[in-house]
């Protein structure tokens, strides 16, 4: 964290990386903060995108923030192609070259004489917010994603919505699984980490959660299928994390990402069902949860959370705490560098008190 001068005047603010709910909460506490300490506030469209746009950086006013709290999505836009440091510049031969564009990011920046950034991202756009601030580029950011999946909070705004969504949908299919004697498989997000899956799935009462970091037997987990239909209630509900994969196997890619730069998670659900039928006779079906769970109003909780999020963004700027990020160790939030921030990824531990809980009413990991 390097020490600077609290005579900041004018700010900007972006958002890159997937949306989650609370984005526009965060944009609106930080734009009031800072509007109230007699600053000008800006921000940038679609990441880092907008700097290098006509229209690209327009100024946040009270009025632009004026009852945007409760709104999913970002006021700003974003995207998680826009790394300044990989940026993709199509050549003659139609070939894409990845370009660092940092320096241009840096220059621009200071050309229109913004003297802070508020990041606001996910682990990929925080390590952007992170090489840049190694240059000297003055940075605060914000954690968001629906994964929370970053070690340095206890907690990223969006998760509890996505959470809530996924034990809305999850309870939803327990009705029509009941009614037809089904097998209900349903994926849910998280990358590499099964946070959404295990508080939905403990929430919304699955009877199987597969998540990355347990992986899992197919017999031990069909068989746990087989006693739900056995013992009475002849219909389960399996909850799969993107991620999740099988003992000495590997998480299930989408099809267009095989071979490709970025490979996207998805598609276990669908392997499952069929894997499933095949093998225990029970008729199954499978569900893939996506963006929905991404999309609409932020509860309360989240709401709160990128609001405290948004504050104290502008508290570290005025007081110089730059390269660093806020986060949330309750009951304080508080700066931690960004180079601790990126650091290391948030897993669920396969023996914390949620899986152990999970467990002990009956709930099959498909571990044992
Ligand atoms: O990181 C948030 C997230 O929603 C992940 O849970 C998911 O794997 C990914 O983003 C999906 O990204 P996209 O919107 O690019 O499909």
């Amino acid at each position: 964290m390097s020490p600077h001068a609290a005579t900041v005047v004018k700010i900007a603010i972006n958002t890159g990386g997937g949306d989650a709910p609370g984005l526009n909460a965060v944009i609106r506490a930080a734009v009031l903060s800072a509007t109230n300490l007699g600053w000008t506030v800006y921000g940038i469209r679609r990441g880092y995108q907008g700097l290098f746009e006509e229209d690209g950086v327009i100024p946040l006013t009270r009025d632009s923030v004026r009852g945007i709290t409760h709104i999913g999505g970002t006021i700003l836009g974003t995207t998680n192609r826009g790394n300044p440091l990989r940026w993709p510049v199509e050549k003659e031969d139609g070939t894409v070259e990845l370009v660092d564009r940092s320096d241009e990011v840096i220059e621009e920046f200071q050309r229109r004489g913004l003297g802070a950034l508020i990041a606001i991202g996910g682990d990929g756009s925080l390590q952007i917010a992170s090489a840049l601030s190694d240059k000297g580029f003055p940075v605060v950011g914000v954690p968001k994603t629906i994964d929370n999946d970053l070690a340095a909070t206890q907690v990223t705004f969006g998760f509890h919505t996505a959470v809530a969504t996924a034990t809305d949908a999850i309870g939803r299919l327990h009705s029509t699984a009941e009614s037809h004697n089904r097998v209900m498989v349903v994926e849910l997000m998280g990358r590499t980490a099964g946070w959404i899956a295990l508080f939905a799935g403990v929430a919304g009462t699955a009877d199987v959660i597969l998540i990355p970091e347990i992986p899992y037997n197919l017999d031990k987990l069909c068989a746990k299928i087989e006693e739900r239909y056995e013992t009475g209630p002849g219909f389960a509900i399996v909850v799969a994390a993107e991620g999740a994969f099988e003992a000495g196997g590997s998480p299930t890619l989408q099809e267009q990402a095989r071979g490709g730069a970025s490979s996207r998670l998805g598609g276990i659900a669908e392997k499952l069902a069929r894997q499933i039928e095949e093998r225990t006779g029970h008729e199954t079906r499978s569900l893939v949860l996506g963006h929905l769970q991404r999309g609409g109003e932020p509860i309360a909780y989240d709401r709160l959370l990128a609001l405290r999020f948004g504050s104290t963004a502008v508290e570290l700027v005025r007081d110089g705490c730059l390269g660093c990020m806020v986060a949330l160790a309750p009951p304080k939030v508080l700066a931690v560098p960004l180079a601790e921030a990126i650091a290391k990824l948030k897993l669920v531990p396969p023996d914390g008190d949620l899986v152990r809980t999970a467990k002990n009413i009956g709930v099959s990991f498909g571990d044992e």
